[in-house]
């Protein structure tokens, strides 16, 4: 039996004598807050009291924490507008392997002003983003290097992070058509040919401490420069054509407007 309110209670205190005062005293005591459910037991007509359901004011919180991994997607125009750029590259062919730790054949400069004149809308979603996670505006982002990697079956990236800079970032132009038929007949428990793996440190328990990617196109990814990452190799064919960049940032500035260089 489940009694909850003054009155039914001052009822039963007349019908059980002062047997029951002690309950009764308690009860009228605890009644004081709304949510209290008591049960009763008829039989000898002793009360044993349930845990109280206090009321929850929210439904919880969590914290952002670790680094901002950042994520949109490119227009197809501004897919198009890259491509065109980096075609420019594979004229010029200014070879960047040795500035890299990528087993892959083709990675290439390309032109930063172009690609920051592309890229600027997004850096400035990405600023939004930067102060809703870190708390903070940024008064200036500075791209660095740009390079094009052409990436091939056989070919990978080994884990790795980037130097000399704040942000690092990368987008996809192409991905290759039987790229995602290999990742269903993949049988292994890792992440996947061609796939990208974000990571921080190793395993800890309660941790998400990795993110696994299977890049689109127009996948644009903006992350810290020590966030260690690694590409997957595949065995298809065709061309898995990514965007890498370097940014610098300058300290966050009292107002919201960003400069873009
Ligand atoms: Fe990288």
């Amino acid at each position: 039996m489940l009694i909850n309110g003054v009155e039914t209670m001052a009822i039963l205190f007349l019908k059980k004598g002062r047997r029951n005062e002690q309950y009764i005293y308690s009860y009228l005591y605890l009644s004081r807050f709304d949510d209290f459910i008591i049960s009763l037991h008829a039989t000898g007509g002793s009360m044993k009291k349930n845990r109280p359901q206090a009321k929850i004011k929210d439904n919880g919180l969590f914290y952002y924490w670790g680094p901002l991994l950042f994520r949109i997607t490119l227009s197809p125009e501004d897919i198009q507008a890259l491509k065109n750029v980096c075609n420019e590259a594979r004229l010029e062919k200014k070879d960047h392997r040795k500035e890299l730790v990528g087993i892959i054949k083709e990675e290439l400069l390309i032109n930063s002003e172009k690609y920051t004149e592309i890229v600027k809308p997004y850096l400035e979603k990405y600023q939004m983003t930067y102060q809703n996670f870190y708390g903070k505006k940024l008064k200036h982002i500075q791209t660095g290097y740009v390079w094009v990697n052409y990436m091939k079956k056989g070919e990978f990236n080994p884990p790795h992070n980037h130097i000399d800079c704040n942000l690092s970032s990368v987008l996809y132009l192409e991905i290759p058509p039987g790229l995602e038929k290999e990742n269903e007949e993949f049988i292994g428990r890792g992440f996947g040919p061609g796939s990208i793996h974000f990571m921080i440190a190793g395993p800890q328990p309660l941790y998400n401490n990795s993110y696994i990617f299977k890049p689109k196109v127009g996948d644009f990814f903006i992350f810290p420069w020590c966030l260690t990452h690694t590409v997957a190799p595949f065995k298809c064919k065709g061309t898995r054509i990514s965007v890498a960049a370097n940014f610098t940032i300058s300290e966050m500035g009292k107002d919201g407007n960003l400069e873009i260089a």
